[in-house]
């Protein structure tokens, strides 16, 4: 079929290179963004007298009865088509005629599909934003939960000092706050219109982008036309910001992927997000997970193929611009349907605190604090640190533990040590002195509950 652009060209280009440059398949998405768009232009042009008030009212009402259709499915999207903006362009002229060719001046594809994305991502942020935040709260109440449950901290994923669940729990939710604030903060950016920059080079027609702007909701506009059709600096800044909340997601799934197993035992999956194998009958996987965990790793490709695609195109818009869609499009499904099945997974996930409570007796964890212990009776701390291991090698070798050692055998390693020894390597002891802020004793991490429940 001839194509809306023939003049130039004949505009008779073959079915292959009709499919190949089609972008419908994934632009449709933002078929209410381009309609909005399109209202919002017509009543510019009228408000500056470049159409009449009369076309204007014909227009925007043809532009609701088609938003309404598809919103229906009275009108289904031609897959035909050379992409959104063609589309609507097209059914419009058919139903009104020679008003609707009026619609398209002192504006280009280049700076509407600038326009459409731009919408379509600050909404995409909003969503990203709540989801996130449904999660922190899941967060929040499994550490409202566990406040007094200790568990093994870890370094080299070695046994290190014992915190609470509800620590490890607000460490994710630490990371989740900032993760809402890197896409409320590239939200900021994105909320500048790029309408009425046309092509390239603007426009002779007497336009008012400001007012456009303000009709569609974005604080101001680009102020450099061919930087507004080139610019994609908000899909990449949106990958980033999407990349590292999945690297988040994807820690926290290894975490509780590890956890879950019989090694472990700390967590308890609910049967509604784990899964059974097909042959090993005791199986329970946590699939949801590892499908997280996994997913980052496209992401970041959306990320990588975004930055590449742009990082040799000379000004201002070039073809290879379309290929932004199906990235950002995809990083913004993936990190949703993560965040859609993470959140309930975290909610109704069982915490083994007995299992955690026996790892964190096993691991010499209260060797820091039986350091302290000695530094308290006046030992500078590396000659502490010193006895303190030799005696956390002595009970290896005799296959127990601090706590059941006897104080004859403390007092062969320093006469400093006392009865008072075993109250401070209590584990109890161990958490709940570590009140400094940021620390692991129910009252610092109720602080951070309190601010994180502030701050969502
Ligand atoms: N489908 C195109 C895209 O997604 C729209 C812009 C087309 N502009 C052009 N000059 N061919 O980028």
């Amino acid at each position: 079929m001839a194509k809306m652009w023939a003049g130039r060209t004949s505009g008779e280009t073959s079915k292959i290179a009709d499919d190949f440059n089609s972008s419908i398949r994934f632009d449709c998405k933002m078929y209410e963004q381009d309609i909005k768009g399109s209202m919002a232009h017509a009543l510019m042009l009228s408000k500056q007298n470049i159409i009449t008030k009369e076309d204007a009212e014909v227009l925007v009402e043809a532009l609701g009865q088609i938003l309404d259709d598809l919103n229906s499915g009275a009108l289904e999207i031609d897959m035909e088509a050379e992409d959104i903006h063609m589309f609507v362009e097209q059914v419009l002229t058919n139903r009104i005629g020679d008003v609707g060719k009026k619609l398209h001046t002192a504006r280009s594809r280049n700076d509407q599909v600038a326009l459409d994305l731009r919408m379509y991502l600050k909404d995409e942020c909003d969503e990203i934003v709540e989801l996130t935040k449904t999660l922190i709260e899941a967060l929040c109440a499994q550490a409202q939960d566990n406040k007094a449950t200790i568990m093994p901290g870890y370094t080299h994923l070695q046994r290190a000092q014992p915190v609470t669940f509800a620590h490890h729990m607000m460490a994710y939710a630490m990371m989740l706050l900032r993760d809402i604030d890197r896409i409320k903060d590239c939200k900021k950016r994105m909320n500048v219109s790029p309408i009425g920059c046309c092509a390239l080079a603007g426009t002779t027609y007497d336009t008012d982008r400001y007012f456009e702007a303000k009709e569609l909701g974005f604080d101001s506009i680009a102020l450099n036309s061919l930087d507004g059709v080139s610019d994609r600096d908000f899909c990449v800044e949106m990958l980033s910001a999407i990349a590292v909340l999945m690297m988040h997601l994807s820690r926290f799934s290894e975490e509780l992927i590890l956890w879950s197993s019989w090694e472990f035992k700390f967590v308890q999956l609910s049967d509604s997000y784990t899964t059974g194998s097909s042959i090993m009958p005791q199986k329970k996987n946590p699939d949801m997970a590892e499908l997280v965990r996994g997913k980052t790793g496209r992401v970041y490709g959306d990320l990588m193929a975004t930055l590449t695609m742009l990082k040799g195109i000379p000004l201002a818009y070039n073809k290879d611009m379309q290929e932004d869609k199906e990235s950002i499009f995809d990083a913004c499904e993936t990190v949703k349907m993560c965040l859609k099945v993470f959140a309930p997974m975290i909610e109704t996930m069982t915490v083994l605190a007995d299992n955690m409570k026996k790892a964190a007796s096993e691991g010499f964890i209260n060797a820091t604090d039986l350091a302290d212990y000695l530094v308290k009776k006046g030992l500078p701390f590396r000659s502490a640190y010193k006895i303190s291991g030799s005696l956390v090698a002595y009970c290896i070798e005799n296959k127990t533990i601090l706590e059941d050692l006897p104080l004859e055998k403390y007092k062969e390693y320093s006469e400093l040590f006392d009865t008072d020894v075993y109250g401070d390597i209590d584990l109890n002891t161990c958490v709940n002195k570590r009140i400094s802020v940021g620390g692991t004793s129910v009252e610092s991490v109720e602080m951070q509950i309190k601010y994180v429940k502030e701050n969502i």
